[in-house]
């Protein structure tokens, strides 16, 4: 092993005698579960009826199976560079090693824009469901206080409130947060089990046909894209999230034996629950009907089981919750590892004794993107959360064949055997998927890509503590 990789790993690795350091807590199955409660939610919940509709038609399972094929390679990456690298930095972290320090700053800024968009976006999403339940107690925001001024209203109140109550939680420490995410998992899964065990009875196979109304893939007059594959890159938000497992590395009891099997584990285990709840969704109603906000309640009313399409509904609002709170979690542990090697403010590694959580960086995320929430509608903030996650994926997956190839004798405990095939494949099939995005999301992402290399030669690379030199 080379000095630099050394020097770079001593640095970046779990280090509890760091003054910034976090406390290790969380097992094997906390990490599942936080997997678990990162990743089903508004994908499932909301986009599978929209991809339907609009882009796959019943052939939605299609683009469930393409997008679960690159997001597992990506997740042979992520599991096989959080066993030999670690760290709560992530995607950042490996890139350090990988690539040195320009590259792992910008996919570190591709990461926040990435983790804060989707926050506020699902935030939005969980406004919309709370508005309903209200609504169906007779209780309904006015239109002002409940959407953002682009669409008519002032503000959404109620998505800059519950980030502010995610906030609260965070602060109280991870530990908490695992078990309220444990508790909320519970209920999001009960929730998928009911629409399961009531939508498997009342399938009508004819709805199955046409199967691929659109084909796999194809652009509209308008320049909409159509297909299997354009329904994979929107139903790719649904997979968002497992890559959030591997910051908390440093909150992990034992990090090598327990992320792999944490990453993969909740990613297999979505990838199923997709699959099944797809297929029915699309079995029990046209698919043409399902360009709804909450498809999976309508479906249920629309085969005449209120009472499940109500509980179901009360469900979808907890496993957002969880969504956002994981989401969230994982933002923070990105920044406070950013902070740390000084590429971000120094104060934003700081530890609170009591609590042992980075408050200031989870206090001032939290007024960030409620007020991001707050102001800027679903469609805006989604479009842009899977072309930075799917940047991320292509960086690691080529992270792994440089680690491999640099640093023969690395101690990954978990190694995939098909090398280099998985990371190319990975490469390739998240490479596609960003192909098939709008051009817009193209020009925000760019954007957002130039603002943070003028940040990395304004202030990083002289704060930076692996450039300074030893006295
Ligand atoms: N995968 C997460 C969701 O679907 C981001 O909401």
């Amino acid at each position: 092993m080379n000095n630099l990789f050394k020097k770079i790993l001593r640095k970046k690795n779990i280090n509890h005698k760091h003054p910034a350091h976090l406390k290790k807590c969380l097992s094997a199955l906390d990490l599942t579960l936080l997997g678990i409660g990162c990743i089903i939610g508004t994908g499932i919940f909301v986009l599978t009826g929209i991809a339907a509709a609009n882009q796959a038609g019943p052939a939605v399972i299609l683009s469930f199976v393409v997008s679960g094929f690159a997001c597992a390679f990506a997740a042979l990456a992520y599991a096989e560079l959080s066993s030999s690298i670690g760290g709560c930095g992530s995607a950042y972290g490996y890139s350090y090693v990988a690539f040195g320090e320009f590259f792992a700053w910008i996919i570190g800024w591709i990461l926040l824009m990435e983790y804060g968009m989707s926050i506020a976006a699902v935030a939005n999403g969980w406004s919309g469901y709370f508005n309903n339940a209200l609504t169906a107690m007779g209780l309904s925001l006015p239109e002002a206080l409940s959407k953002a001024p682009s669409l008519g209203g002032i503000v959404n109140l109620p998505a800059m409130v519950i980030i502010l109550i995610i906030m609260s939680l965070l602060i109280i420490g991870a530990k908490q947060s695992a078990k309220f995410n444990a508790v909320m998992v519970f209920i999001k899964l009960l929730t998928i089990t009911l629409f399961i065990s009531v939508a498997m009875f009342n399938v009508n196979p004819a709805n199955w046909h046409p199967f691929m109304p659109y084909g796999w893939f194809s652009t509209l007059p308008d320049g909409k894209t159509v297909g299997v594959l354009a329904g994979a890159s929107l139903v790719f938000f649904a997979y968002v999230g497992f890559d959030a497992v591997s910051t908390a590395a440093e909150e992990a009891i034992n990090p090598q034996r327990d992320l792999p099997k944490g990453i993969i584990g909740s990613l297999a285990f979505c990838t199923v629950i997709y699959i099944i709840v797809s297929l029915l969704l699309t079995g029990v109603v046209p698919y043409q009907e399902l360009n709804v906000s909450s498809p999976v309640a309508y479906a249920l009313q629309k085969i005449g089981f209120q009472w499940a399409s109500a509980v179901v509904s009360t469900g979808v609002i907890a496993g957002l919750t969880t969504v956002m709170l994981v989401l969230y979690y994982a933002l923070t542990r990105i920044i406070f590892a950013m902070s740390r090697d000084g590429l971000l403010p120094h104060s934003l590694c700081e530890v609170n004794k009591n609590t042992n959580t980075p408050i200031k960086v989870i206090v001032y995320c939290g007024l960030l993107i409620s007020l991001i929430a707050g102001f800027i509608p679903l469609g805006t903030l989604a479009e842009i959360v899977n072309i930075g996650t799917l940047a991320a994926f292509v960086i690691v997956s080529l992270g792994v064949i440089f680690i491999r190839k640099l640093h023969k004798n690395n101690k990954a405990t978990f190694k995939n055997k098909w090398h280099p095939l998985i990371p190319l494949l990975g490469i390739f099939s998240c490479g596609a998927l960003m192909f098939f995005l709008p051009v817009e999301t193209w020009k925000r992402f760019l954007i957002w890509v130039l603002i943070g290399v003028v940040f990395y030669f304004t202030y990083s690379i002289k704060h930076s503590h692996l450039n300074k030199k030893p006295a």
